[in-house]
């Protein structure tokens, strides 16, 4: 492990069975990085993180996490990092206190110190003076943050966090992240795993998962120059409701892909055609208005989905793969 890496993984891989969840994934995570970990559902993240917390053994391959092998000594994997795990990990009759003082029995604080530790999370997590409310009456946006701070009750360096925002409001959303901004900047290396493309935006760089494998990882500006590169424009108004208004745009030198957006079209042209916005406005039967647009890690995702989707195909077209 070298000293700049919280986690190395190297070819880990689980099946259940005959099913391959994790297959061969690869990658690096660096110190104090909040890496980001997207994927449909069932694609494997959550398999990946229990391995990687030494919760789940692998079936081939290995990582090295806060300087140990999860293959070798997962209970060192365990005690040196936090875990927010998917499905709910606090008990919802006990109080908070009770909630936090069980996760850190587990990681064997007790005492004094534990009580220390309790407080200085509460208020590192902005729940100040609610250690007594019973866990149940909280808002969701609340108990998140009380199951963000039994993860880091006992100042793990890395912390795995497996989609912690799921269901709470967009305030409470941001809130969340600028806590995990904080911890990271004081040198916690953050996995964070989500199905909000706004909240992948926030990591450092972002790894895609499709059906147990990574094809895509980098930061969220590279992702976007190479899966959906060249020039955006979007265009709305009558032109762009012709019924060939596709077409139309398609037969344009440089428009390599037409889509519906909202109540427009959205075009997107090759880099070097140098396309422009009133060339695509000329091509259109009636009036419309031409706007240049961004790339979001939406259309990453959805981009890489098609991608690892059309090599499948060929794979298979070829008697190969799965
Ligand atoms: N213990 C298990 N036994 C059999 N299959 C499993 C087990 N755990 C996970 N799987 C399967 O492995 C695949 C990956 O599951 P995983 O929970 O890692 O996905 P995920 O990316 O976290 O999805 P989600 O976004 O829904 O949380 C799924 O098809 C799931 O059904
Ligand atoms: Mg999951």
């Amino acid at each position: 492990m070298t000293p700049d890496h919280a986690i190395e993984v190297d070819a880990l891989s689980r099946r259940f069975g005959a099913f391959t969840a994790v297959d061969a994934v690869s990658f690096d995570v660096g110190r104090g990085e909040i890496f980001g970990y997207l994927g449909a559902n069932g694609a494997g993240k959550s398999t990946t993180i229990r391995m990687l917390c030494g919760l789940l053994a692998p079936t081939s391959g290995d990582a090295v996490v806060a300087g140990a092998r999860v293959s070798t000594s997962p209970e060192a994997v365990k005690r040196n990092i936090g875990y927010m795990s998917q499905r709910f990990s606090l008990y919802p009759e006990l109080k908070v206190r009770e909630n936090l003082e069980f996760f850190g029995g587990a990681y064997g604080l007790f005492g004094r110190h534990l009580n220390t530790r309790i407080a200085e999370t509460l208020d590192r997590v902005g729940l100040h003076g609610h250690a007594e409310d019973r866990t149940s009456s909280l808002p969701g946006g609340m108990r998140q943050r009380v199951a963000l701070a039994g993860a880091i009750l006992h100042e793990p360096g890395i912390v795995f966090l497996d989609e912690p925002t799921a269901g709470v409001d967009p305030v409470a959303r941001r809130r969340f992240w600028s806590l995990i901004r904080e911890l990271a900047s004081a040198g916690t290396t953050i996995f964070v795993t989500t199905h909000y493309m706004d909240e992948a935006e926030y990591c450092a760089r972002v790894g895609l998962m499709v059906a147990g494998r990574l094809p895509a990882l980098d930061t969220p500006e590279g992702l976007k120059a190479t899966y959906v590169p060249g020039d955006l424009f979007v265009l709305r108004g009558p032109g762009a409701h012709a019924d060939d208004a596709r077409a139309r745009l398609l037969a344009v030198p440089g428009v390599v892909d037409v889509a519906t957006m909202g109540a427009g079209l959205r075009a997107r042209c090759a880099a070097d055609a140098h396309v422009r916005g009133d060339a695509l406005a000329a091509a259109l039967p009636a009036e419309v208005e031409v706007e240049p647009d961004t790339a979001s890690l939406e259309d990453v995702f959805l981009a890489v989905v098609d991608a690892e989707a059309q090599a499948r195909g060929a794979a298979r077209a070829f008697g190969e793969g799965d």
